[in-house]
């Protein structure tokens, strides 16, 4: 009773003050006014991508579309981030939106804000969009994971063009940095973990002596895919960069990797051997989140097309914590246990062996790579499972497939 009536004063007290500047009185919530203002405090730094959206409609849906405008939204999210804020190291409450929503980095005193949209299952706050990269200046690339600075409050916006066409909206300046791989290490490059793992936990490996890299090739090569379009609605057409940022959705994903299937029968044993070739010039997966994986699986039909033999492999990388507990969270992580990444542009080479499919003159051999669907202890997928009530998004529970071969094999007799 005499904590409401404390409280209460203290919202009293906090409402009449939001006039001047916002104070955040200590212990109670934030009313939704509060939360209104720091919101559009936040805005005001990092124009709302619907602002853009006005006149560069091309851009936008393809954004929109993109697993980036989603960055703060998905079930896994929600039930990681949750998970985070109950550990040890949940202390730091802005940690998970560096990445995901960085404008936090310029307001960390607002991270509960993020916090409760992110929870909300429908946040209006933006995650990775428009102004969150192009107001980036710099990456400073000697901090671990590497950093970027933001240059607010000077209407300038960054990207690639030199020859750009004047509008009363912003200004805009080219800069480097946007057809560099630099911009996107920041995020992509390593995330925290309980120790400091360094090169062990790269999320990339050596991407930089790669043959892509080699050639010239950088992130936006493959993952912002050089097109010709409107850059701004009703200018003339030039290239554009793809923003639907095609990863594990869209074609991409068909040039990940190909596949060399041999079948050799020898009496009642067959022994099938495939190469595994990675034509991608980073990690794959990429490890974070840390249950993420890419899986090799077998599956052999015969007599009336009846499966009679499965088995996989499985790339990712699994981790310890500091009790040397095995976890599936890399801000848990202390240590490395097992790493069976497909490392860039490798190739792996696997064999299965099983009894040869008896009463059939013929039987199938289907070699498919996926990337595999969440995994991880049953608590941890009921919490996932149940934020997938909240808003729509896709509880990521399907693998998905990357690419398939199918042999038809004849039995000698
Ligand atoms: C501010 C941080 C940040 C920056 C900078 C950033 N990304 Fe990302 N990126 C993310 C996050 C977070 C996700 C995951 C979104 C989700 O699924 O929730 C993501 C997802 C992706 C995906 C989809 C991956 C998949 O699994 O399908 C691709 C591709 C991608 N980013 C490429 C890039 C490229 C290329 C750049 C540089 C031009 C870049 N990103 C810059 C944070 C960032
Ligand atoms: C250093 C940057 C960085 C930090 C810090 C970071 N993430 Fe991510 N996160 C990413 C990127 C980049 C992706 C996309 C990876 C991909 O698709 O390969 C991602 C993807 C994810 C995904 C899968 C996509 C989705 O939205 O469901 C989850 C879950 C996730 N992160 C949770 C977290 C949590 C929880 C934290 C805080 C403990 C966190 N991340 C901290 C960069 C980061
Ligand atoms: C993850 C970072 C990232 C996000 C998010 C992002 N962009 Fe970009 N954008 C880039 C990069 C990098 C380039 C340059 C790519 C190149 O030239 O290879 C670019 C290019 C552009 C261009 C010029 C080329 C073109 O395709 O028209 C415009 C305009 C643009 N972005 C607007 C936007 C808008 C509007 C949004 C939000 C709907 C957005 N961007 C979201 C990174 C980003
Ligand atoms: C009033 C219309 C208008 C609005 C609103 C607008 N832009 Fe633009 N923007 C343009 C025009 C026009 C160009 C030039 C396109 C060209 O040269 O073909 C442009 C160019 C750009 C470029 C390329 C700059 C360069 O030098 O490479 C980026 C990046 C960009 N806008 C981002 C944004 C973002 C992010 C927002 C929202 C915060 C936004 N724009 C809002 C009209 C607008
Ligand atoms: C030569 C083309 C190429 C270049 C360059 C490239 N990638 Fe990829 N990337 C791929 C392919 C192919 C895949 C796997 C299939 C897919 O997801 O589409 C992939 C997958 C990804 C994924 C999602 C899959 C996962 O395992 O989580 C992310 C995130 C990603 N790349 C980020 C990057 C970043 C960041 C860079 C720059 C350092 C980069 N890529 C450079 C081709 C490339």
């Amino acid at each position: 009773m005499g904590q409401s009536k404390y409280m209460s004063m203290v919202r009293l007290v906090a409402t009449t003050l939001t006039c001047g500047v916002l104070i955040l009185s200590g212990g109670s919530p934030p009313t939704l006014a509060q939360d209104a203002k720091a919101q559009s405090l936040i805005e005001k730094a990092f124009p709302h991508s619907n602002k853009c959206k006005r006149c560069h409609e091309r851009v936008y849906e393809e954004w929109e579309t993109s697993p980036l405008s989603k960055s703060i939204h998905s079930p896994a999210f929600r039930a990681s981030l949750d998970a985070y804020l109950n550990s040890p190291a949940g202390k730091d409450k802005a940690l998970c939106f560096r990445c995901h929503a960085p404008h936090v980095r310029e307001f960390s005193n607002q991270a509960q804000l993020f916090v409760d949209q992110a929870k909300s299952g429908d946040p209006s706050l933006d995650g990775v969009a428009c102004a969150q990269c192009h107001l980036i200046k710099q990456v400073d690339r000697a901090k671990h994971p590497p950093e970027p600075k933001y240059e607010l409050g000077s209407k300038t916006l960054y990207g690639p063009y030199k020859d750009f066409v004047q509008n009363l909206a912003h200004q805009s300046m080219e800069l480097g940095l946007f057809q560099k791989s630099d911009l996107c290490l920041n995020c992509h490059q390593s995330v925290p973990s309980a120790t400091n793992l360094g090169k062990a936990n790269d999320l990339l490996g050596n991407w930089d002596q790669s043959q892509a890299v080699k050639s010239g090739k950088e992130c936006q090569s493959c993952h912002m895919p050089e097109q010709v379009g409107e850059s701004a609605n009703g200018e003339k057409k030039r290239k554009v960069a793809n923003h639907t940022f095609p990863g594990r959705i869209g074609k991409l994903r068909q040039e990940a990797a190909k596949l060399d299937v041999q079948t050799k029968i020898d009496g009642e044993k067959t022994t099938v051997t495939v190469k595994v070739q990675s034509l991608v010039p980073h990690n794959l997966p990429t490890t974070h989140p840390a249950w993420a994986m890419v899986t090799l699986d077998l599956s052999v039909k015969g007599k009336n097309l009846r499966t009679v033999f499965t088995d996989s492999r499985v790339y990712g990388r699994t981790y310890a914590d500091t009790k040397g507990q095995k976890t599936i969270f890399d801000f848990e992580a202390a240590k490395v246990l097992e790493d069976t990444v497909l490392k860039p542009e490798e190739t792996r080479v696997e064999t299965f062996t099983f009894p040869t499919p008896k009463d059939t003159r013929t039987f199938d051999v289907d070699v498919t790579l996926n990337y595999g669907a969440i995994a991880g202890p049953a608590p941890f997928l009921q919490r996932v499972e149940a934020e997938s009530s909240k808003g729509s998004q896709d509880p990521v529970f399907q693998p998905i497939e990357i690419v398939k071969r199918s042999e038809n094999i004849p039995v000698m007799k």
